[in-house]
């Protein structure tokens, strides 16, 4: 990971928007009126939020001026055509489906191809990506490589198993496996990239049994950028001709273009499958709408035609990864174990190895949430129990999530190092009080996705924490 020097900011501000710190007896009220549970709190009330990469990026000049150009018409859009034209170039596919965010094209995807009890395989399955695979009927499997649970910093920890990949069509035949999915880079895998070589091989196999290869290219110019610094062969190479290479690859793509899309909604397809072109859209029009805004606003796709084209940028590319690095340093520096070495959009911190007085049952994740929160009005997001514990069928015992990790996902061109420097300062006075911080217990959850909803209690009760 790269120390201190690293290129400014390739952009400079036009427009502000005013933050606030309340005081520290107001956070903790919030935080206390909120049940402990971060998603509760108004964003009026968090000074630095880290919740999400996703739709949170500032647009530059150029897309607000194309704002203006949005074209609203029903069907048939100049917006459309500029988009569908963007799309066509990057990502080398004949049809272009928009519609208004990822998961409505895992949705549209999964209902038009997904039989009962069939197969989708990836990298790593985002959230949103498996829970629509399950609710079709569909068997979600993830086949992370090796290196992925190492602790070494490694390059393309995103990568997929191949050997693992191939064996699994063989037991379960190429029929029961309705499409292989990279995820670049891979978000449930800590941001990691996927090398181009591990796509081709991946690629390959998928074509051999005759599979649908896909990807799920939410950040796919992140990726474009690791494969340049890290894989021989491409550092001369610029990023759109690695991007060309990348999607050559493969039959098609799912993106939610809030995150390398540049902008705050947006999402679509791409493939070269006719005929599934004209299924997909028989279902876009019942649920999104006509098959030139699929829910979007013309000027929606006049944005996504800049972002789509800006976020490739070398130097905009450059200074991004190395601010999550820079950001990912400072964070170790003030003695937060992380995981190593840093991805394309988010620091994600061992809350486990930070806190081994919590158990995972009283979530030391969540723990560090709420102190980043009370010690500095930052949101940040738990990846651990709250999040992914399940249950033993077979024994109805709760089985704590691989890792306690906490995500700090950094918005695009939001914020600057000044506030990467703060962060880190807050996670400073946190570590030298760390043995401090309690554990906390679920009073009230839903069965699915509890995180988004739940209350918690603190364990140990420091009531006058709370007195002015
Ligand atoms: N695929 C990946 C890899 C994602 O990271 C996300 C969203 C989606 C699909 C779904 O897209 O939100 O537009 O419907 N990730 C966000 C996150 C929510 O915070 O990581 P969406």
């Amino acid at each position: 990971m790269k120390k201190g020097k690293q290129p400014a900011e390739p952009y400079r501000i036009k427009s502000v928007e005013p933050i606030k710190l309340l005081s520290r007896h107001e956070r903790l009220k919030k935080i206390k009126q909120a049940n402990y549970n971060i998603f509760k709190i108004d964003s009026e009330d968090i000074y630095i939020d880290l919740l999400t990469d996703s739709g949170t990026a500032a647009m530059s000049n150029a897309q607000w001026a194309a704002l203006m150009m949005g074209d609203e018409s029903y069907a048939g859009a100049r917006s459309f055509r500029r988009f569908e034209k963007v799309v066509k170039d990057i990502f080398r596919k004949e049809f272009v489906i928009p519609c208004h965010q990822g998961r409505v094209a895992e949705n549209l995807m999964f209902s038009t191809i997904l039989q009962k009890g069939q197969y989708v395989l990836n990298n790593t399955h985002f959230d949103t990506t498996r829970a629509n695979t399950l609710h079709k009927g569909g068997i979600a499997v993830d086949l992370p490589c090796r290196e992925a649970k190492s602790s070494e910093p490694l390059p393309f920890k995103g990568n997929m198993d191949c050997r693992r990949l191939e064996e699994f069509v063989k037991e379960h035949g190429a029929e029961k496996v309705a499409m292989i999915i990279m995820t670049v880079t891979n978000n449930s895998s800590g941001g990691q990239p996927v090398s181009m070589a591990n796509i081709h091989e991946v690629s390959e196999i998928a074509h051999r049994y005759n599979i649908p290869f896909y990807f799920d290219c939410a950040r796919f110019a992140e990726n474009c950028y690791f494969i340049k610094r890290d894989e021989p062969g491409f550092a001369n190479k610029p990023i759109p001709e690695i991007a060309r290479e990348l999607f050559d690859a493969c039959d098609g793509v799912m993106m939610s273009a809030k995150k390398d899309g540049l902008a705050n909604i947006g999402g679509f397809i791409a493939l070269n499958d006719e005929e599934l072109y004209g299924r997909l859209t028989e279902l876009l029009i019942i649920i999104e709408g006509y098959r030139t805004y699929g829910g979007l606003a013309g000027r929606d796709l006049e944005v996504l035609a800049v972002g789509l084209q800006e976020v490739m940028d070398f130097d905009y590319l450059d200074f991004r990864i190395e601010q999550v690095a820079y950001f990912g340093h400072r964070i170790k520096e003030a003695g937060m174990p992380i995981i190593e070495p840093t991805g394309g959009h988010a620091v994600f911190i061992d809350a486990g190895k930070l806190l081994p007085q919590i158990p995972p049952k009283q979530f030391p994740g969540q723990s560090l949430v709420v102190e980043f929160y009370i010690e500095g009005g930052i949101r940040t997001v738990e990846i651990g129990s709250i999040m992914f514990a399940e249950t033993d069928s077979a024994t109805g015992k709760i089985v704590p999530a691989p890792r306690e990790l906490v995500r700090m996902a950094l918005p695009r061109r939001v914020y600057t190092n000044s506030h990467i420097d703060y962060i880190a300062d807050v996670a400073q006075r946190i570590v030298d009080r760390r043995e401090s911080l309690p554990g906390y217990k679920i009073v009230r959850e839903t069965k699915f996705l509890r995180h988004f909803t739940c209350d918690l209690d603190v364990l140990a009760v420091e009531e006058e924490k709370v007195k002015p």
